[in-house]
């Protein structure tokens, strides 16, 4: 879909409902004064609008948009409905969610409804309708911004129901659904749909010690599949409303990086546009970020993204909410971009007075005039980003290599008792990730349903759950030439979370070349270490793993490096498998990260994949592409000045407006440069 935007969105949330009128005017004064494009307005506004079921009051908001409209700014309209009015929750408390540990929640805080509540189906999108059929025309209008942040669980009777609905959808028998879960384990055979209950503290996941860990991984499985497809039920509701008022503008939500209980990769497809709210700590890895921002950008295959939150300055809910240096939220904002932003956005335009986000950052702060140095690095941040015009807009950031990240094969890892509790998903795959970003190889982040025919090297971390269709996709990435690699632990379980049966890795084996027989758990200190014994001139050295190592029989594989110690000494740590046109990959423990950096080294330079730029400690580059141009950008991570050499033909710097010297020129501490093509 065409976005209605012509330049870069800068603004973000703002909340004039908490200030009286006058302090608006003066707000627009400030915006200006920033290069402020766009608001995001009425997000947490359900209780002014609708003060009761039959009382709406529009008027404010008349009055803001108008505003709004003749100040020129273009408007993400929220749909208020991610924090239930008090009087929904007195009226009806089926809107009400039972968390967790069973317990009927209250009225309070925010992101407080049922998903299945048959109320808040119907209020939720009552309100989007009213609010799309008074705004469709309002010329600002570029957003819609369904709800906020869905997310979490409810556990309560309707979404029992509803959970056993779901389950007749999926199965169609109990005699099916008795199969996949394995049932006869500790007596679970079910012989009436009713019987079965939401796994929670007080059914499948009560061991006090781990509630992540569950009796029954197919049964948590699914109910983690059929929660995020309820919260996703209430996203489609509202979106399908919006779309009868203003077919023209894009629909979203905001979502949070890798946040655990929603596969955005399924949401992704309901939304036109992807949007995200970035908040790392202090002393975050810039190559976390990065990996933020490629996920997010893979949900829709490489379609640019908006940052639709980050703060100015500091949070508030963090345990230690440090201030951005000086020039920090300038780069995070240009990293944004040059991972695939065509935004940067705040939470939030000014600071509240009260509640419990008083002390987060803002544009305009307390003391309410623009003389702060946040408002003046905003200031220049705005500017900046004005001049960029329409370049960037809708470009690409081509890709050779891909990273697999898939959340059912998250869950079903943490649902697991066992091997060991070390084992991190997410982890493991940042630091796959990270190999490529630190030699400055552009990398995508992908999902195990997209296409990858762009790709010639592909790693998937961990990849303990492999379908039969996965598997055939790998084998054929493979058969047709690409790199592929894999890790301890990968093809273990089918979709169901059963083990594969007949040798590990399950679906994998003949693609990989081995067969894995057992598995070892090291202890928090311990490690194990291998050497590399390969011909390969990028591979080589003493390398070690930690956490598990597993025992490789080779079918075919060749042995690229093998244990110096521990109970499998002398076997292989690393095999590589000529398959088909291309070679499959394992590596048998969680090995450190100058094992992976040579690896995608090598990786590179076997499929003729090439770097951006040199590999420099603190300096990323990526490069955006587009009919309106190829974008070289550089950014400074150090605390320190640094020197670039640059390839001849880039010329112009967007974010200075200086021509510089191919040869090389200097980046400050914590300074980004974003050259075109001469
Ligand atoms: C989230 C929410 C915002 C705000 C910020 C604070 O991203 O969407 O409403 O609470 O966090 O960091
Ligand atoms: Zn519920």
């Amino acid at each position: 879909m065409k976005m209605p935007w012509q330049s870069m969105l800068y603004g973000g949330d703002y909340n004039p409902e908490q200030w009286p009128r006058e302090v608006w005017d003066e707000d627009m004064r400030l915006f200006d004064l920033a290069h402020i494009n766009t608001a995001t307005v009425g997000v947490f506004a359900w209780s002014r609008l609708q003060p009761a079921e039959d009382q709406w009051e529009f008027g404010w908001m008349d009055d803001l948009m108008s505003l709004l409209e003749r100040r020129g700014k273009q408007v993400c309209l929220g749909t208020a409905t991610a924090a239930v009015p008090p009087w929904m929750a007195r009226q009806y408390p089926d809107v009400l969610r039972v968390d967790f540990e069973g317990r009927q929640r209250q009225f309070g805080m925010r992101h407080n409804f049922c998903p299945n509540s048959p109320s808040y189906r119907t209020f939720a999108p009552a309100i989007a309708g009213k609010l799309a059929q008074r705004y469709k025309d309002h010329p600002g209008l570029v957003l819609w911004h369904v709800s906020n942040e869905y997310g979490g669980e409810c556990y309560c009777p309707r979404c029992a129901a509803a959970f056993r609905r779901w389950l007749q959808q999926r199965y169609g028998s109990l005699a099916r659904l008795n199969e996949v879960w394995n049932t006869s384990f500790w007596s679970h055979v079910f012989y009436d749909w009713d019987e079965i209950v939401p796994p929670n503290m007080l059914s499948e996941h009560g061991n006090p010690h781990n509630p992540d860990q569950t009796a029954f991984q197919g049964l948590s499985l699914d109910y983690r599949r059929f929660m995020s497809d309820s919260l996703l039920e209430c996203y489609k509701l509202e979106r399908d409303v919006l779309k009868e008022h203003t077919p023209d503008i894009p629909v979203t939500t905001n979502f949070m990086e890798v946040y655990k209980p929603l596969d955005y990769f399924r949401w992704a497809p309901h939304l036109d546009i992807i949007t995200w709210d970035s908040y790392p700590r202090a002393g975050t890895d810039p190559a976390d970020t990065a990996f933020n921002h490629d996920l997010m950008r893979g949900l829709k295959d490489g379609q640019s993204f908006l940052l639709l939150e980050q703060t100015p300055s500091q949070t508030n809910w963090q345990a230690y909410n440090a201030l951005k240096p000086p020039g920090g939220m300038i780069l995070q904002s240009l990293q944004a971009v040059a991972h695939g932003s065509d935004a940067a956005m705040f939470f939030q335009l000014r600071r509240s007075q009260a509640g419990c986000e008083k002390f987060h950052g803002a544009v305009i702060d307390h003391v309410g005039h623009e003389n702060t140095r946040v408002f003046a690095e905003c200031q220049k941040l705005g500017q900046q980003l004005a001049g960029f015009g329409d370049a960037l807009l809708g470009s690409e950031l081509p890709a050779e290599a891909g990273v697999v990240f898939d959340w059912e094969n998250w869950w079903a890892l943490d649902y697991s008792s066992g091997p060991s509790n070390d084992i991190d998903y997410v982890t493991e795959v940042r630091r796959y990730h990270k190999g490529f970003y630190d030699h400055n190889i552009p990398v995508a982040v992908t999902s195990v349903d997209a296409d990858w025919s762009q790709y010639k090297v592909l790693v998937a971390p961990l990849l303990y759950m492999v379908s039969a269709a996965t598997a055939a996709k790998i084998r054929q990435f493979v058969a047709d030439g690409g790199i592929f690699l894999t890790t301890y632990l990968g093809g273990v379980v089918d979709e169901h979370d059963r083990v594969t049966l007949k040798g590990y890795p399950g679906e994998l084996r003949d693609v990989l070349g081995i067969w894995v027989e057992e598995l070892n758990v090291l202890l928090p200190e311990d490690e194990v270490i291998f050497t590399v014994n390969n011909p390969s001139p990028a591979l080589q050295g003493c390398h070690s793993g930690r956490i598990v190592y597993e025992r490789v029989h080779s079918e075919g594989a060749e042995p690229v490096a093998a244990y110096n110690n521990g109970m499998f000494a002398g076997t292989p740590a690393v095999t590589r498998h000529a398959f088909g046109q291309g070679q499959a990959w394992y590596v048998a423990t969680s090995v450190q990260p100058a094992f992976v950096n040579q690896w995608v080294r090598d990786a590179a330079a076997t499929a003729g994949v090439e770097a951006l730029g040199p590999k420099q400690p603190g300096v990323e580059c990526t490069l955006r592409r587009s009919d309106k141009g190829a974008f070289l950008f550089v950014l400074n991570h150090n605390e320190f000045p640094v020197r670039v050499a640059l390839d001849s033909g880039w010329s112009q710097d967007l974010v200075s407006g200086k021509t510089v010297e191919a040869e090389g020129f200097t980046l400050q501490a914590r300074q980004a440069a974003v050259f075109s093509h001469r």
